[in-house]
C-alpha cells in the first residue's frame, strides 16, 4: 500500500505527517522534519500585539495568544527545512520588527480599513508587513507583483482567531511561491488559514498549533471545507504548555 500521509524524498522519509495539523509546540515538531524538504513557509508568528478590537462590545471572545509578548520565530529550524528553491513569508508588525540577514524584501499588506487605536495621538494603522526570505534558487511563479498588496481584512465578527488572515492574501503567497503538490509549512497555524488554502490549491501542508482550542477550530474549518481526511493528530505535549483543556 502506498502511504499518502508521509513523504519520501530521496532516501529519506519525513516522519512528520503531511496534510495534518499537529497540536504541539512547533519547536518540537520542526525537529521531526527533514532538512531541505519544504517548498514554502508561510507563517504569522505571535508578535507582541496582544490583540484587542474595539469591535467587541463586551469581553474579547478569543483565547489569548500564547507567546504573544515577543517576536517568536524558530528561524534556524525554518531555514534548515526549507529547500534551496523555497521561500519564506513571515507576517510581522512594525512594533516588533523582523531582523534577519536574508530578508530580501518586505511586502506591505494594505488593508481596506484601519484601526481606531489612539484617536488623538496616532495615525490609524492600515498595514501589516510580510517579510520575504527566499533561498538562493527561488524563482517567482507566474505574475510578478510589486511589494504593495491590497487585500481586505476580515470583519471582526467573522474572525475565528484574533489575528486570522484572509484567505485571499494566503492564496497570493501560495500562488507566487509554490506549484501543485508542493509542501507548504505553517508552524503557527492559528485558525488554519494556510492549511485550508493549501488544500484548496492542491498543495500539501504541515502545520503546528500549540493551543488546543485553536487546533479544534482548524479541524472544524478543514472539515467544513470538505477536507474530511484531515483528522486530529493530537500530541500530549500540548498540556504542559498550558493549553485550555
Ligand atoms: C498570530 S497567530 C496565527 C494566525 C493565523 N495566521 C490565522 O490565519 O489564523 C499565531 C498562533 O501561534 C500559536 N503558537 C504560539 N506559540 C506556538 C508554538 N510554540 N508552537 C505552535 N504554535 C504556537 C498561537 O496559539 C497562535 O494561535
Amino acid at each position: 500500500m502506498i502511504r499518502k500521509d508521509i513523504i519520501v524524498i530521496g532516501a529519506y522519509v519525513i516522519i512528520m505527517k503531511i496534510n495534518k495539523i499537529h497540536c504541539m509546540d512547533c519547536i518540537e515538531g520542526l525537529k521531526q522534519i527533514e532538512d531541505n524538504s519544504v517548498d514554502c513557509i508561510i507563517t504569522d508568528p505571535p508578535y507582541g500585539i496582544n490583540y484587542k478590537s474595539n469591535h467587541y462590545k463586551g469581553e474579547n471572545p478569543h483565547t489569548p495568544i500564547i507567546n504573544d509578548d515577543t517576536l517568536f520565530i524558530p528561524m534556524n529550524e525554518l531555514k534548515r527545512v526549507l529547500k534551496p528553491t523555497g521561500a519564506m513569508f513571515i507576517f510581522f508588525s512594525h512594533k516588533v520588527p523582523l531582523v534577519d540577514k536574508d530578508l530580501k524584501n518586505v511586502i506591505i499588506w494594505v488593508k481596506n480599513n484601519w484601526t481606531a487605536g489612539d484617536l488623538y495621538g496616532d495615525f490609524g494603522n492600515q498595514y501589516e508587513c510580510i517579510g520575504f526570505i527566499p533561498n538562493k534558487e527561488f524563482k517567482i511563479k507566474g505574475k510578478r507583483y510589486s511589494n504593495i498588496w491590497n487585500f481586505d481584512r476580515l470583519p471582526a465578527d467573522k474572525l475565528k482567531h484574533p489575528t486570522q488572515k484572509p484567505k485571499s492574501i494566503i492564496r497570493r503567497i501560495i500562488q507566487v511561491a509554490s506549484k501543485e503538490e508542493d509542501i507548504v509549512l505553517d508552524p503557527f497555524m492559528g485558525s488554519g488559514t494556510t492549511a485550508v488554502v493549501s488544500k484548496e490549491m492542491n498543495r500539501k501542508f504541515i502545520g503546528f498549533e500549540i493551543e488546543e482550542s485553536y487546533f479544534n477550530i482548524i479541524n472544524e474549518r478543514l472539515s467544513q471545507d470538505s477536507l474530511s481526511n484531515y483528522t486530529h493528530n493530537k500530541h500530549s505535549t500540548t498540556k504542559k504548555y498550558g493549553t485550555t483543556k
